[in-house]
């Protein structure tokens, strides 16, 4: 198999970096296919923390190519800070290891302007991360967003942003109250990035066309998680892309495809929706403060709650998962008892399915199964070194879902992890 996507099941914040991080280490190219800066994937490394919010978690490993694909919404001024800060510590001094597609949409101030006034002024909140996400790809299915291979040419960017900005100029002070973007402003510092940025700039889907016709190893790391997908996710507390494993794997023939879908051993969701088995009292603290549960990109507290087994069926066929990678399971030790999900109650009914409204998933009650806890597990690398309790956990969850499990991990490092399937060699 040369293909493998790796895709969270939950709200986000699955521990997919590290799974990525894992994997990577034996895949010759490591593509990101959606989202933006909204994303934070985090990777320990020696006792060291990185958090990456553009390139692929791939980019520490020394090795493989890291790729921003055509369907991720780029801020040239996160990215241009991310490579800065990488080559500062010693990771990406080989420019040919970044590659970044001409088609990919960009980012620009009046998205995240947009983006900031709207939430304010909603009554609803998403509690979007203020990245501009949503409005960067509005422009996109819109036909008035402007794209990575505009900047390189200043001409043909000064055309763009005079069709486009006296519009968003318009919307931001006349129907959002806000403060006018400057024009040359913006048409300078974009052409600067650029210039910048012009070294890394190709059409990525031949090269990872070709890597896959000649079986080499091409690794998708989904960004967000299936809840917050623009499609099948709990709308409208979701984000503005497609991240489930069709949004890479939609381009990709005749090869046999490993999806690993990525959850926590419990749950966490950061910004508003429903997230059925929330537990704000002391279950909930004490996760947060174990799992260290604050948001990557925006710090926020994450909501924490008990393992939805509902949800991840429900998601696990959405993205043709074919096996499983958990996480923090070393979080849940001295638990006792650990609850789990697996059913909702909605008006009398009985739900095996997350509903398709975000008003009826506020109401799901969940019904939960009791399983013994156990005491420590922190660094265990060795499926036999499990307490029988976190083995009867996974096994359960392995059970329900009709999934294998791939990788658990069991600590911070990156070489806190057991794994179980020999995907790219692994093993
Ligand atoms: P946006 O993507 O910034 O528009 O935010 C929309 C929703 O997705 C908000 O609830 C965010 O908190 C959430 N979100 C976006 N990116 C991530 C992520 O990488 N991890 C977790 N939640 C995210």
């Amino acid at each position: 198999m040369s293909v493998a996507v790796v895709v969270g099941l939950q709200w986000g914040d699955e521990g997919k970096g590290k799974v990525v991080d894992i994997l990577s280490r034996h895949a010759d190219a490591v593509v990101r296919f959606q989202g933006g800066a909204n994303a934070g994937h985090t990777v320990v490394v020696g006792g060291e923390k990185y958090v990456l919010h553009l390139i692929p978690s791939g980019v520490l490993n020394g090795r493989s190519v890291c790729i921003i694909g055509s369907g991720v919404v780029i801020d040239p001024k996160e990215l241009v800070e991310e490579i800065r800060f990488l080559q500062e510590k010693g990771f990406l001094k080989d420019d040919s290891r970044l590659k970044i597609d001409l088609r990919a949409h960009l980012v620009f101030p009046y998205h995240k302007e947009i983006d900031r006034l709207r939430e304010e002024k909603r009554s609803e909140k998403i509690g979007t991360t203020l990245r501009g996400i949503g409005p960067a790809y509005e422009d996109k299915v819109g036909r008035c967003g402007i794209r990575f291979a505009d900047i390189l040419d200043k001409d043909i960017l000064k055309s763009r942003l005079s069709q486009v900005l006296p519009e968003k100029n318009e919307y931001i002070t006349k129907v959002l109250g806000g403060r006018p973007v400057d024009f040359y402003r913006i048409l300078d510092e974009y052409t600067a990035y650029g210039e910048m940025l012009s070294r890394y700039a190709i059409d990525t889907n031949t090269l990872i066309d070709g890597m896959i016709r000649d079986e080499r190893h091409v690794l998708f790391e989904g960004a967000q998680g299936s809840g917050l997908d623009i499609d099948f996710g709990t709308y409208p507390f979701v984000t503005s892309s497609s991240t489930i494993s069709a949004a890479a794997t939609g381009r990709i023939w005749g090869s046999n495809i490993e999806v690993l879908g990525v959850t926590k051993a419990y749950t966490t969701r950061v910004g508003h929706g429903p997230l059925p088995t929330e537990e704000k009292g002391r279950f909930g603290d004490e996760i947060r403060a174990k799992g260290g549960e604050f948001g990557a990109t925006t710090g926020r507290a994450r909501r924490c709650g008990w393992l939805d087994l509902v949800m991840l069926k429900y998601y696990s066929k959405i993205n043709g998962v074919t096996s499983l990678a958990i996480t923090k399971l070393d979080v849940l030790s001295g638990i006792n008892p650990i609850k789990v999900c697996v059913g909702y109650r909605l008006g009398g009914r009985e739900l095996d399915y997350l509903p398709a409204t975000s008003n009826e998933a506020f109401e799901v009650e969940p019904v939960y199964r009791e399983m013994e806890g156990w005491d420590k597990i922190e660094g265990v690398r060795d499926v036999s070194y499990l307490p029988i309790e976190a083995k009867r956990y996974l096994d359960m969850i392995s059970s329900y879902l009709d999934l294998p499990i791939a990788l658990v991990s069991t600590g911070y490092d990156r070489s806190d992890v057991i794994v179980l399937k020999n995907i790219f060699n692994l093993k």
